[in-house]
């Protein structure tokens, strides 16, 4: 089933309401973002921009009332998930793109669950939801920001590797907690080079 502009508009208008301003601001960059990569490398537009659109949609809690949540409505969260909070909002954004904005499209709610620790295997909508997040045109913090914007579009599968190489250092240097997911994620992009 495919989403057309009056859906995306729908959920959009939801959206500016719930979230706080900045969280929406980079909610539509990363739509859009979306939108593009979608060009570059033959995705369905409409698909990567509804993604992009709805990846964020449950950050507005904080992470104790997540994992509430998550408890409450049956979302089973690994140990490992339990340990990185930052990544509950994922996977409540999965289960509230389903039963409060109804999006039933497989691929859309998987690209929502991985889109902050990306996983082994990742489809090319996953990956794209992934990167868009990190290189939308409001992010500013991340080092090597314009190459990896650059890379995005030549190359995605290398995009996704140096944002994980990335990733994985900067939590190492915190002696923060590493999902499994993005382990793998990062040993199944380096193995695609070999
Ligand atoms: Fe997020
Ligand atoms: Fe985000």
């Amino acid at each position: 089933m495919g989403y057309g502009i009056d859906e995306i508009q729908r959920i959009r208008r939801i959206l500016s309401e719930k979230l706080d301003p900045g969280r929406y601001e980079h909610t539509l960059g990363v739509s859009f973002t979306c939108a593009a990569l979608a060009m570059a490398y033959g995705e369905d537009i409409d698909k990567a921009e509804m993604a992009g659109l709805l990846h964020d949609c449950a950050k507005r809690f904080p992470e104790s009332v997540l994992i509430e949540k998550c408890k409450k409505n049956g979302v089973y969260l690994s140990d490992a998930e339990l340990e990185s909070p930052a990544v509950v909002h994922a996977k409540y954004g999965r289960y509230l793109a389903l039963k409060k904005y109804g999006i039933t499209d497989e691929d859309i709610l998987n690209a929502i669950s991985y889109h902050t620790t990306g996983r082994a295997g990742m489809s090319l909508l996953e990956k794209i939801v992934y990167v868009a997040d990190y290189i939308e045109p409001r992010r500013f913090k991340a080092p090597d920001l314009k190459e990896i914007r650059a890379l995005a579009f030549k190359d995605i599968d290398e995009c996704m590797l140096k944002i994980l190489d990335g990733t994985i250092s900067y939590l190492d240097g915190k002696r923060s907690h590493i999902a499994p997911d993005t382990l793998s994620a990062y040993e199944y992009f380096k193995g695609l080079k070999k």
